[in-house]
């Protein structure tokens, strides 16, 4: 059985590490997963006088959230939380009320940062969140992954063998919890 994994990056940097990582993950991935990005960097800001008249790409993005079995969300941590911008796009998944595409769907959380405890708590955050919209978060193994110079190369490929192997049996993990949601939902 195969799954469409829809990816988001918390970044809307054009030299962001987090899409690095990003681009290293749809390598390690296990040919079961066919992952693509969902895009949130055109979204605008939120605001619930949109609820009865969503702007195109609001519901473009709604729509690839649905099309998808799972999401991975890859993100930075900035000030101790997630990026605005992920926040604005979750707002947009979750509404108007009633019409949350968040509801159940399998879902994972990975970052990297150069700090030391490497978006540790932006992932805390986010993982409350998402609880919040019923999304069932994966939650071992928990990838807190240390950026440093080299780790990762244009390519994709990840310079640390060590790393290259926790994130291929993240991965795998991911791929298993994805499996266990979508048996239950088929039951
Ligand atoms: C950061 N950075 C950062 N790093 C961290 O580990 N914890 C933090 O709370 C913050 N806060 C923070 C706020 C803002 C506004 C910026 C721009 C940056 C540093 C951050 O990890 C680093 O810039 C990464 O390169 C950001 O990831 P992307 O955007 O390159 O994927």
């Amino acid at each position: 059985m195969t799954y469409t994994v829809g990816y988001i990056v918390g970044s809307l940097s054009q030299k962001s590490i987090n899409r690095k990582l990003a681009l290293a993950l749809t390598r390690l991935a296990p040919p079961e997963l066919h992952l693509t990005e969902i895009p949130i960097g055109e979204l605008p800001l939120y605001s619930h006088d949109h609820d009865h008249d969503y702007p195109a790409v609001a519901q473009e993005f709604k729509d690839a959230i649905k099309a998808s079995d799972a999401l991975l969300f890859i993100t930075p941590e900035y000030n101790r939380s997630i990026p605005g911008a992920l926040k604005n796009a979750i707002d947009w998944a979750t509404r108007p009320y009633g019409a949350n595409v968040l509801n159940g769907k399998p879902s994972a959380i990975i970052g990297t940062s150069p700090g030391p405890i490497s978006t540790a708590v932006a992932q805390q955050h986010l993982k409350t969140i998402l609880s919040f919209t019923n999304a069932p978060v994966l939650g071992q193994p928990e990838a807190y992954i240390h950026f440093t110079k080299g780790l990762i190369d244009d390519e994709g490929a990840i310079q640390v063998p060590a790393t290259a192997e926790f994130l291929t049996g993240y991965m795998r993990a991911f791929t298993e919890h994805i499996r266990r949601h979508h048996d239950i939902s088929h039951l």
